[in-house]
């Protein structure tokens, strides 16, 4: 058994790159003739923007839009930003209320409470039901008719569970609000059809889909048109939506990661519920793991437990072979536990005991095994030093 530890299982942080995205950039950062500025008008530039404009129509044709409906940005903390600030900075003058969820990432939660702050919006936050999921009459019963912008995501990035998008377009639509999705989690785990979910916006993030970290996408819906105030103010580039030198060899990583995503959905989707069913088969046989999320409505390669008795930073510290996470990579985690599973109601204490275990493309069978051999002997052995027992006695 060939294993590198520690055995990598946090691809909701963060997935290795892919070699043929590797490969696909290597010459914008190498080759002295494709490193011109995209936005220059002589060959070195347009053999840069050469490569965007093939880049887009990868992107487009992964999420069912049209290359001149993507704007590129730094990541999906960036797209939800300019999403949330530039669409209500437009449409401010119909209203100023939002509808969010509890359980969204903090790049959706603190641009919105910024505008509540800063900017005299209101916003209703949506508690999501024990399971994860949005009750689609809480979002009905929030709308009004100062109601702009309806913020929820698509993939959960800690519980992993899947909101209802499609029903919650057609709600929107039929209120004349816009939806933003924050899909940063979706691409490689669902297939992503923007017209389908009635999105007006819809953020993404190259670095959760095989592809580099520092780039990301932000859809924005043509027809009906959605429109934005610009956040970001230079040199007019993206047609003064975000102004900035584009930056080609991350861009065409992008393209290509979103490229592969599509084309392997289905191998990587069998592979991770495969690797699922194993961990759940040990794991559900141990007394006292709780699993977090919906069970149905959840991608394959998220798992997220806590295990009564033992503290999450104690099993980590025991578990140092796995680089797996508590809460989520992206919040400094607090004393608290992660916000999320306080927000779904599970008790503090097993809040702060959750570890997320998520794996994808590279990982291996052999892995697999030997993370259920480190979590049983971890898990019973620490058990065994805090005394406790499932029977409580
Ligand atoms: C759901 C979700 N939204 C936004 C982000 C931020 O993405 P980025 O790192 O590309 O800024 C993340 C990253 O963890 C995420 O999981």
């Amino acid at each position: 058994m060939n294993i590198n530890f520690p055995i990598y299982l946090d691809y909701m942080s963060s997935t290795p790159i892919d070699s043929k995205v590797t490969e696909a950039m290597l010459p914008y950062f190498q080759d002295q003739k494709i490193f011109g500025n995209p936005h220059s008008q002589h060959v070195y530039g347009k053999k840069s923007m050469e490569a965007i404009t093939k880049a887009k129509l990868q992107i487009a044709a992964c999420i069912n839009s049209t290359p001149d409906e993507i704007i590129f940005t730094s990541g999906a903390t960036e797209a939800n930003n300019l999403a949330i600030k530039g669409s209500t900075q437009f449409y401010h003058r119909k209203g100023k209320h939002i509808i969010t969820c509890a359980t969204e990432h903090k790049a959706v939660l603190e641009p919105i409470q910024w505008l509540v702050d800063v900017h005299d919006f209101s916003v209703t936050v949506i508690k999501p039901g024990k399971d994860g999921l949005i009750n689609i009459q809480d979002i009905k019963n929030a709308i009004s008719t100062q109601t702009i912008l309806i913020s929820i995501m698509h993939v959960n990035n800690e519980i992993g569970v899947i909101q209802p998008i499609e029903e919650i377009g057609k709600l929107a639509e039929a209120n004349g609000i816009i939806m933003h999705v924050d899909a940063a989690q979706s691409i490689g785990k669902l297939k992503i059809d923007v017209k389908k979910m009635q999105a007006g916006l819809m953020s993404f993030s190259a670095h959760k889909a095989y592809g580099p970290i520092g780039i990301g996408a932000l859809y924005i819906r043509k027809s009906p048109r959605v429109r934005l105030v610009e956040c970001m103010h230079g040199g007019g580039q993206q047609l003064g939506l975000r102004a900035g030198t584009l930056p080609t060899g991350l861009i065409v990583g992008m393209g290509k990661a979103f490229e592969l995503a599509k084309q392997q959905l289905p191998q990587d989707n069998a592979k991770a519920l495969e690797f699922n069913r194993l961990l759940l088969n040990t794991l559900s046989n141990i007394p006292g793991i709780i699993f977090h999320g919906s069970n149905k409505m959840r991608v394959p390669n998220n798992i997220n437990i806590s295990v009564e008795g033992i503290d999450g930073e104690a099993l980590l510290c025991a578990l140092r072979r796995l680089a797996i996470s508590t809460a989520s990579a992206c919040v400094t985690t607090t004393q608290d536990g992660s916000y999320v599973l306080r927000a779904i109601d599970v008790p503090d204490n097993l809040a702060k005991s959750a570890i997320r275990i998520s794996f994808g493309r590279f990982t291996t069978k052999d892995e697999i095994y030997k993370t259920i051999e480190l979590l049983k002997k971890e898990i019973y052995r620490l058990r065994n030093i805090s005394g406790w027992r499932a029977d409580g006695i």
